[in-house]
């Protein structure tokens, strides 16, 4: 067949915003999409049982090379492919690279694009900006949660940790939570959790309540989203929450045992939950090794000590898909655990490249007109 020529459409961080990287409505509703054919089986991600998150240049403690790369706080690089099918039926891959240093320099803490490919020829149709793409995703994941898993009477909402992350889950859990009476803000730093109310009010209409300590945030919330960075982990115990809550926690927290094994636990893919142990099992320093970043990695020790039996934890894709439902009553105190999935952003990418075309966003660039050697 003749080659007409091949290009793919840029899209800029000014771009994903026309085109509605931030619609947290769209979003929750394209991750719903995605969760069903997740729960189906009707994707591949990485690795020889296509449910890896993606390869990471584990970079050495002490490096060989002048200027390789050294191990650091949050400094990885990280490649995550996907194909996702349905009415998607298209692979894209996200590739970032995150350094805290980043900060110093005026820029954030990671660096993310993402590009979308055909899924039969494998030809490149769009190379996005990511950043928000991948915060958008992020937050989704929570506002599906609350959907399917919130209690009846659910009406109030804990942000614990005012971030960027968390901007995301906050819209995203009173979409998915349809109604909502009062939002609970702490964080360390009192000024960001100013902000984000000022931030929040613009964007739905709740009651808001800064809060001076953690017990005050989380003592009357049904749903509760945990997305905190840096060294001082949260600390949650049983005791600290309401009857029927359902706590999120993307990014890391320090949870009792007993979190984990009284009531069941939902994760967004078991499955690659499973491949960070088999991965990190491979490393030299053993699981230690992804402590620091696995959302899952004190789950997945009492997992691997065969204290957290298998039936006791589900995936989202499951519970969209209607084959699992981990609350057995209104009062079962709930946990998700997020580690974030490749075939989430090739859903919201491949949303927005839509969009874009729709609305003629972004710049087409050439591959060629016909290929050199073909
Ligand atoms: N699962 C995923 O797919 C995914 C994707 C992106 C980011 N994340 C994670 O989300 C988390 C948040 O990222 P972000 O970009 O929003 O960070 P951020 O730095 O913008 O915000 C974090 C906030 O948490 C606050 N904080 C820190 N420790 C706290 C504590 N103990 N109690 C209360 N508040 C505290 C900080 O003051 C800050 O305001 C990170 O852990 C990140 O790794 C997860």
């Amino acid at each position: 067949m003749e080659n007409e020529g091949l290009q793919f459409l840029y899209l800029s961080e000014p771009d994903m915003l026309e085109a509605g990287v931030l619609d947290m409505k769209q979003c929750v509703r394209t991750m719903e999409d995605m969760f069903l054919l997740a729960g189906k089986g009707d994707y591949i991600m990485g690795g020889p049982k296509g449910n890896s998150h993606g390869i990471m240049l584990w970079y050495p403690e002490n490096p060989a090379f002048e200027g390789m790369p050294k191990a650091g706080p949050d400094r990885r690089y990280m490649v995550m492919p996907a194909y996702l099918g349905g009415r998607f039926h298209v692979t894209g891959q996200k590739w970032y690279g995150s350094n805290v240093e980043n900060i110093k320099k005026g820029m954030p803490r990671s660096i993310l694009m993402f590009s979308l490919n055909d899924a039969d020829t494998g030809a490149p149709m769009a190379i996005m900006s990511a950043n928000l793409l991948s915060a958008a995703r992020t937050g989704a994941v929570p506002g599906v949660a609350a959907k399917y898993l919130k209690s009846a009477s659910a009406e109030n909402i804990a942000v614990i940790g005012c971030g960027v992350i968390n901007h995301a889950c906050t819209m995203a859990i009173a979409e998915g939570m349809g109604r909502i009476n009062k939002v609970y803000l702490y964080d360390i730093n009192k000024d960001r959790a100013i902000s984000f109310q000022q931030d929040m009010e613009k964007e739905f209409i709740a009651e808001y309540e800064i809060c001076d300590s953690l017990e005050e945030a989380l003592r009357y919330a049904d749903v509760i989203s945990v997305a905190t960075a840096g060294k001082v982990k949260v600390h949650i115990t049983p005791e600290m929450l309401k009857p029927g809550a359902l706590l999120t926690i993307t990014g890391t927290a320090e949870l009792p045992d007993e979190m984990y094994l009284k009531n069941r636990v939902a994760v967004d893919n078991w499955q690659m939950h499973l491949d960070y142990l088999e991965e990190g099992k491979m490393h030299e320093k053993g699981l230690e090794s992804i402590k620091d970043w696995a959302s899952s990695y004190d789950m997945l020790m009492l997992y691997d000590k065969g204290i957290l039996k298998e039936d006791n934890i589900v995936s989202l894709g499951d519970v969209v898909a209607g084959t699992a439902a981990p609350r057995k009553s209104d009062d079962d105190k709930l946990l998700l655990v997020v580690g974030g999935l490749p075939i989430e952003d090739v859903a919201w990418g491949y949303d927005l490249y839509n969009k874009a075309l729709e609305k003629g966003l972004g710049q087409k660039l050439k591959i060629w007109d016909k290929p050199h050697w073909h």
